[in-house]
């Protein structure tokens, strides 16, 4: 129990719905960690699109009411389950899967969700690792099977995952092309490892895209918004090449002649449908990453834990990603 404490502050939603949903309440009991799971003094919260989608009802995943949203924490260990050995109150952690919520001054989540904190990182950063550089790497090689020297569109570059496919995927010897929506989100995808960026809120910008990949074409895609762009990601393509479905909001029509005599492919992925297997495997290239050096992650916007409707309205509505939004639980 956190020095005798029994109740803390915490965001509940007790139905789904648009923003004003989220409550936040100071009398919410802390949770107590089971055998295998670890209590976490939250220092910083990340804030995931899919926090909005499950928050309004209609995503396939949906908790039981009432409930505490928030998946990436960052944070010390305050207290442990009886079968945890790896960790001891007062260490440095993040969890890309809490089980009670992240939006909380406490979070417990299971074990193998939690990985040590490197001293390089703050705890804002360690918030942001979570669902932005799984997904980053599991799009990219795991389902993507790039390879170094092949050219990669990271299409959507200024936001969490983008930041993280563009460090990922120039720390891995691809060619990064990006794109942002704003002249500094494109400054910041050139200081995290595109080699060149593009606004895709300029008309021509896909031509420009084309002049730049040259007649090879692009090999892959990590595309955050097929609902408008996989018809032209499409024409963008190598022979082989692949569009990788990160996020989509909606439906397009495509033409299906466009992939034949490329013999290309599209592929959706979830992180929620990652084996175990393929998570240890993130979870290991990624912790040597921030050994390495060039895992950074790149905070943006900063929420007090008050201002977590506004959040949620950004996260969806605001143009010009510059991260991965936080919230602050004090
Ligand atoms: N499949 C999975 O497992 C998984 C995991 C994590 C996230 N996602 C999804 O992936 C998407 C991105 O997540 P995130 O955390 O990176 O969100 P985010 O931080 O809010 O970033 C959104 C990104 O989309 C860009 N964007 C806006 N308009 C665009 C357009 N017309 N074409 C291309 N990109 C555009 C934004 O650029 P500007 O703001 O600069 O315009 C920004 O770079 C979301 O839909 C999310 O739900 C899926």
């Amino acid at each position: 129990m956190a020095a005798g404490r029994h109740v803390m502050r915490a965001v509940r939603v007790v139905q789904f719905g648009g923003p004003e949903v989220l409550k936040l309440q100071t009398d919410v009991s802390l949770p107590v960690p089971k055998e295998n799971q670890v209590l976490i003094k939250v220092h910083a919260c990340g804030i995931n699109p899919v926090d909005t989608y499950i928050r309004s009802g209609t995503y396939s995943r949906k908790p039981a009411l009432p409930y505490t949203p928030g998946l990436d924490v960052a944070g010390l260990v305050q207290d442990v389950g009886e079968h945890v050995t790896d960790f001891k109150k007062g260490d440095r952690v993040f969890t890309l899967g809490t089980i009670s919520g992240g939006y909380a001054e406490y979070a417990v989540a299971s074990v193998d969700t939690v990985f040590a904190l490197s001293d390089k990182l703050d705890f804002k950063q360690g918030a942001t690792i979570g669902i932005p550089y799984f997904t980053a790497y599991h799009a990219l090689f795991q389902k993507g099977s790039a390879k170094a020297g092949e050219t990669v569109l990271i299409h959507g570059a200024s936001g969490g995952v983008g930041i993280a496919a563009c460090q990922i995927a120039r720390a891995c010897g691809l060619k990064v092309l990006g794109t942002a929506g704003t002249e500094d989100g494109m400054n910041l995808v050139l200081r995290n490892g595109a080699h060149k960026v593009f606004n895709h809120r300029k008309e021509d910008y896909i031509t420009q895209i084309k002049e730049t990949a040259g007649a090879h074409g692009i090999d892959i895609i990590i595309e955050m918004l097929a609902n408008v762009n996989l018809a032209n990601d499409l024409q963008l393509l190598s022979n082989g090449g692949r569009v990788m479905i990160v996020g989509s909001r909606g439906p397009i029509e495509i033409n299906p002649r466009d992939t034949m005599l490329k013999e290309s492919s599209i592929r959706g992925l979830s992180l929620f449908s990652a084996s175990k297997e393929e998570m240890r495997e993130c979870a290991a290239f990624l912790l040597a990453g921030i050994e390495a050096g060039w895992l950074n992650p790149v905070v943006g916007p900063e929420y007090p834990i008050e201002k977590v409707a506004e959040a949620h309205k950004d996260i969806i509505h605001s143009q010009g990603a510059l991260g991965k939004m936080v919230l602050l639980p004090r």
